[in-house]
């Protein structure tokens, strides 16, 4: 192999802006092990690192891509044999480290995953960084002693690739779930996942001025951020806790101090790329674990179909304006190599 395909995002003047190229294995960033990437998936920090419209970036040229799952190709080091099975997500990946929108990745074996038993290459990036983040999010609502009998846990954002898969998460484990979304079109969608009540987004009057809403929700999971999470802030029961991981509908947050001081609301943030590796295999053993199977902390979603898609490597830049503008559903995987 001399060189191979790689989408690679350039600084453009004071934007970014991605293109395929063809590369070479000296040209990637350094690291122990080499993996052939069989495929990849579209997060929103993706497109935002490839549009230009966030400056994720940190270092130009970058190959996109936070997520791969693939093959070890060749390994500096003694934890990793070629022909290994392995999944890498997060980290500097796809921002300041050539990333998984390639044939080949190259990265330090302190951030490669072994593949665990029981998940597949393509079913890795099915879950990807959006799996592992809700896996980490429902991981903290548990610490913070969230349990079904508490009451509803509404996910916001519900038709994305975190909140889908949050949604069948949750329903399995037994949670009552309400799905609050902007798109009119995709009830039957998320029945599908597991919610057992649709909010439309433009039913609820987030910005009001009262410091306190109705006590509504034992958990929640945010995906939107800015006046969503305001609202959730204060319609939480008391001692409800809310997972916030996301900034799709604003980075800002006002709020007051009732939600914390009257009814002992906890706040909890989720960072899935900074994740130390002991947790983090914890996780991605909680999502290998199929519930169905009597392992009751098993988070293995039952229908990878009703949220994962698959598009093809030279597909990629297609999803990225559609996720831009909030239209997309679930998870596209991008397929690089066969499984
Ligand atoms: N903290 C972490 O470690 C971490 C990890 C992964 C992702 N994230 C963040 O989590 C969020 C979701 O990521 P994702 O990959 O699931 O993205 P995604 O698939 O694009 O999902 C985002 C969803 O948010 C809703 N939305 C979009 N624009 C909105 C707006 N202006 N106002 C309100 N809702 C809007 C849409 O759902 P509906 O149409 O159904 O409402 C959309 O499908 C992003 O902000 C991402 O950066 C953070």
């Amino acid at each position: 192999m001399t060189t191979f395909r790689a989408y690679r995002i350039f600084k453009q003047d004071d934007s970014s802006a991605g293109r395929f190229t063809d590369l070479s294995l000296d040209e990637l960033d350094p690291g122990e092990v080499v993996i052939r990437v069989h495929y990849s998936g579209v997060n929103y920090k993706d497109t935002l690192a490839a549009t230009g419209a966030g400056k994720v970036i940190r270092r130009f040229p970058c190959v996109g891509g936070v997520d791969a799952s693939g093959i070890v190709e060749s390994s500096f080091d003694a934890r990793f044999q070629p022909g290994d099975k392995v999944l890498v997500t997060g980290y500097e990946m796809g921002v300041a480290h050539d990333g998984g929108f390639a044939e080949f990745v190259r990265v330090p074996a302190d951030w490669v995953v072994p593949l665990p038993l029981n998940l597949s290459l393509f079913e890795a990036m099915a879950l990807g960084t959006a799996g592992f983040t809700a896996a980490l999010a429902i991981h903290r609502l548990e610490q913070n002693e969230l349990t079904p009998d508490k009451g509803k846990v509404i996910v916001t954002g519900a038709t994305g690739g975190v909140s889908s898969i949050a949604i069948q998460m949750l329903s399995q484990l037994g949670y009552q779930v309400v799905a609050m979304t902007g798109k009119d079109s995709e009830h039957e969608y998320l029945k599908s996942l597991g919610a057992s009540e649709i909010l439309p987004r433009k039913s609820v009057e987030l910005t009001s001025a009262r410091p306190l809403e109705r006590a509504q929700w034992a958990g929640a999971l945010d995906s939107v951020g800015g006046d969503t999470l305001s609202w959730l802030t204060r319609s939480m029961l008391q001692n409800g806790a809310i997972a916030s991981y996301g900034n799709a509908g604003g980075l800002e947050l006002h709020t007051n101090v009732f939600p914390f001081i009257l009814r002992g609301v906890k706040l909890l943030g989720v960072d899935s790329a900074a994740t130390q590796m002991p947790l983090r295999k914890q996780m991605w053993q909680r999502l290998a674990d199929d519930p169905s199977t009597g392992l009751r902390t098993g988070l293995k979603p039952r229908n990878f179909d009703l949220f994962a898609h698959t598009v093809p490597f030279s597909g990629l830049e297609a999803v990225f304006p559609e996720m831009l503008k909030g239209e997309t559903r679930g998870r596209a995987v991008v397929q690089i190599a066969g499984d």
